[in-house]
């Protein structure tokens, strides 16, 4: 007998040893804290030279019959190592990543460093006319962003068929929403309001007349976006009814009202034009020496003229008796003239490097 053969070992000595290989590995991976000694570790158990290797070679040494159970007391063995290192090797890799996030430890009752809100140049624009307007006596109200189209459009003088509609084509919400109007007339739809001009019905549908109001807010036109066209703007509206209203008192209030926005050097000037609800109607220009590209140029900034006496009819307005003027405005084209601003989409961006312009003195954390 040679002494230097191997011991021969019976399958259930191998089979026991293969058993216990999957819980002798998870002990050991208890304490693995890094790769490097997780990949060791690993190859202890599944690499080439390791115990499940060293045990399938011991597979010679077996009967033809055994070597089968054997076989499959490996694969078993096997899968459970691989899915005890799986399993560990996520872990680690879940640990890896939350240290790749830095020490940073949220504490939610930490104080915080309060930011300062920015006024928008259109809100400081808005306050600015409104206080220039209450010395003449026009108190401000507001009105429906969704609107009828009776109130946007009809009581306006600009029925259905008018091609001034063509110019305010706007968004269509159909008639059944659930809003607090007169109940709307046959087939008449809710619209989002193209102009400023619905709060003129809604005033004088409220009150009696003498009246002087203002009012200022967002309307929609179907209009491409670029830089000078947006479909949602801001308009000023300005509406005076009283018994003795001549273009005097239009053009004096409007000269007066634009050098307090414009400073004391813009000239301006009437153009005849034509608007359903005004009789006569003017477009008014404006041209300042000292505003870059655009200075000395005459530009249109508004449209007014008399309140054409169908709109009074429109709301119980006793047309012979009264007379009135009113004009409308939007704010982003002023705004744009008297800071330079080349793109209307700036107002719309919320960035705060174009708002930190209108806000000399607030920082910002
Ligand atoms: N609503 C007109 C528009 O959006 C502007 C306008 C023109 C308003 C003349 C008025 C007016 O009150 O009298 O184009």
């Amino acid at each position: 007998m040679c002494m230097h053969q191997p011991p021969v070992e019976s399958l259930a000595s191998l089979e026991n040893m293969l058993s216990l290989l999957p819980s002798l590995a998870e002990t050991k991976l208890v304490s693995i804290q890094t790769r490097g000694e997780f990949e060791q570790l690993k190859s202890q158990f599944l690499g080439s030279n390791g115990q499940l290797t060293h045990l399938s070679k011991k597979m010679g040494s077996l009967s033809p019959e055994d070597k089968p159970k054997l076989g499959k007391a490996m694969n078993t063995a096997k899968k459970d190592l691989e899915a005890l290192f799986k399993a560990k090797l996520d872990t680690l890799l879940q640990a890896e990543k939350l240290a790749s996030l830095g020490p940073k430890i949220i504490d939610p009752t930490l104080p915080v460093e309060p930011k300062l809100g920015l006024r928008h140049p259109l809100s400081l624009l808005k306050e600015e006319m409104l206080a220039a307007l209450k010395p003449l006596g026009f108190s401000f109200a507001e009105g429906p962003e969704i609107e009828t189209e009776w109130y946007c459009f009809d009581a306006l003088n600009t029925p259905a068929d008018h091609p001034a509609r063509d110019m305010q084509d706007t968004f269509f919400l159909g008639p059944n929403l659930p809003l607090a109007h007169r109940p709307l007339k046959h087939k008449e739809r809710y619209i989002l309001r193209t102009h400023t001009s619905n709060v003129q019905i809604r005033k004088m549908l409220e009150s009696p007349p003498p009246l002087r109001v203002a009012t200022i807010g967002r309307c929609y036109r179907r209009d491409a976006v670029d830089a000078t066209h947006s479909a949602n703007f801001h308009q000023l509206e300005g509406l005076y009814v009283d018994e003795k209203v001549s273009l005097k008192d239009l053009k004096n209030t409007l000269d007066y009202f634009l050098k307090s926005l414009l400073g004391e050097g813009v000239e301006t000037r009437l153009r005849p034009s034509f608007f359903p609800f005004t009789e006569p109607s003017y477009e008014v220009d404006v041209r300042l020496p000292n505003i870059g590209k655009l200075s000395n140029q005459w530009l249109e900034i508004l449209g007014c003229g008399l309140v054409d006496p169908k709109v009074f009819e429109a709301v119980g307005y006793d047309s012979q008796r009264w007379r009135g003027f009113a004009w409308g405005m939007g704010l982003e084209r002023l705004a744009m003239i008297r800071y330079r601003i080349e793109d209307i989409r700036y107002f719309y961006q919320n960035d705060t490097r174009f708002l930190e312009q209108f806000n000399p003195g607030v920082a910002q954390a």
